[in-house]
C-alpha cells in the first residue's frame, strides 16, 4: 500500500514518524475519514470544513489547502486502486523533539499522514439487511466530542465491551440520554418522525448526519432534533446510526430489547437507499 507522509507518497513500510510526535505521546492530533464509493470521494467538502474547525479548536492551522487535500486523496485512491473503502487523514502538532505538556513553538511542522483502506462490498454490506445490535454504556469521554481528535481509547473500550457481550456496537449515554455511538451518530424513528440529538459539544457533528438530514427534509420526512433516552429507543419503531464508514445502518436491538419487528424498518432502509443514491 502507498501512504502519504508530509507531502511524500511512500510504501507503507517506509513511512516513519518520530517517537516524540505529539500525536503519539499526547494524542495531540485530529483526523478525518472520507468514504470512497465507485472510486469517488463522498461528502469531501464537509470533511474538509470539519477538519479546519477541529484544528482551529485546538489552536492549529490547516497545513494544506482544500485543493491540496483533494489532490492527495485522489492520488492515494488511484495509487491503491480503491473502488470502495475509505481515506484516513491525520494531522498532529508534530515533533517538538522532547516530551512537554506545553505546545511546541507555532513554527513546528505538523505531521500529516494519510492512508487508504479498501473495503469491497461496503455499499452492499449484508449487515444493512439484518440490522445491528447495540448496548448502552456511560459516556465517559471528555466534553469536547465535537473535535475529531485521535484520542479514541474510550470508544475502543466501549467497542470491545460490545464485542464481549456478543453485540455489534455501543451507544453512549449521559444524564439519561443517548449522546452518540462509539463512532457514529444515533437516531430513532417513532410514528414516522426521525429523532436525533441536536448538535453541541456533546457529540461529533457528523458529516453523514448533515447530508442525511438534508436528504430526509427534501423527502418531506419529519425530523425532531432533541435528545432521546434508551427507554425511548427501546419503545421506538426503528433506530439507526450514520457515519462515513457505515452510511446509514439500521439498529434492531438496544440493550437486549428488539425494536418494532426486530428487523430493519422502512424509514432506515429508505434513508440508506436515499443516502447511497444521492451521494453516488
Ligand atoms: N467516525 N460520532 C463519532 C464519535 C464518530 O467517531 C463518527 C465518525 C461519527 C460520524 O461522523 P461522520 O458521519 O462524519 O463519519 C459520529 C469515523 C467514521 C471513524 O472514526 O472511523
Amino acid at each position: 500500500r502507498t501512504v502519504y507522509l508530509n507531502g511524500d507518497y511512500l510504501p507503507e513500510a517506509e513511512a516513519k514518524v518520530s517517537i516524540f510526535d505529539r500525536g503519539f505521546v499526547m494524542g495531540d492530533g485530529v483526523y478525518e475519514v472520507t468514504s470512497v464509493l465507485d472510486g469517488r470521494l463522498l461528502d469531501f467538502a464537509g470533511h474538509m470544513r470539519r477538519l479546519t474547525r477541529s484544528l482551529a479548536e485546538l489552536g492549529m492551522g490547516n497545513p494544506l489547502t482544500d485543493d491540496e487535500w483533494l489532490h492527495a486523496h485522489r492520488q492515494l485512491v488511484t495509487l491503491n486502486d480503491v473502488t470502495e473503502g475509505m481515506v484516513y487523514l491525520q494531522v498532529t502538532r508534530g515533533n517538538p523533539g522532547d516530551r512537554d505538556f506545553a505546545y511546541p513553538p507555532e513554527d513546528t511542522p505538523q505531521t500529516v499522514v494519510m492512508f487508504t483502506q479498501s473495503k469491497p462490498g461496503l455499499a452492499d454490506n449484508p449487515q444493512a439487511k439484518t440490522g445491528i445490535r447495540v448496548i448502552s454504556i456511560p459516556d465517559l469521554r471528555w466534553h469536547r466530542r465535537d473535535i475529531k481528535t485521535v484520542q479514541l481509547l474510550y470508544p475502543s473500550m466501549a467497542k470491545m465491551e460490545a464485542k464481549h457481550r456478543g453485540v455489534d456496537d455501543a451507544w453512549f449515554t449521559e444524564d439519561g440520554f443517548v449522546t452518540e455511538g462509539t463512532s457514529n451518530n444515533t437516531y430513532i424513528v417513532k410514528d414516522g418522525r426521525i429523532v436525533t440529538r441536536p448538535l453541541s459539544n456533546d457529540i461529533l457533528h457528523g458529516i453523514t448526519r448533515a447530508s442525511l438530514l438534508r436528504y430526509a427534509a427534501e423527502a418531506q420526512m419529519q425530523i425532531e432534533e432533541r435528545p432521546f433516552t434508551i427507554a425511548e429507543a427501546q419503545a421506538a419503531d426503528e433506530a439507526f446510526l450514520t457515519s462515513a464508514s457505515a452510511f446509514v445502518m439500521p439498529v434492531v436491538e438496544v440493550d437486549g430489547v428488539a425494536l418494532g419487528s426486530g428487523r430493519p424498518g422502512p424509514v432506515a432502509t429508505r434513508l440508506r437507499e436515499i443516502y447511497l443514491e444521492e451521494s453516488r
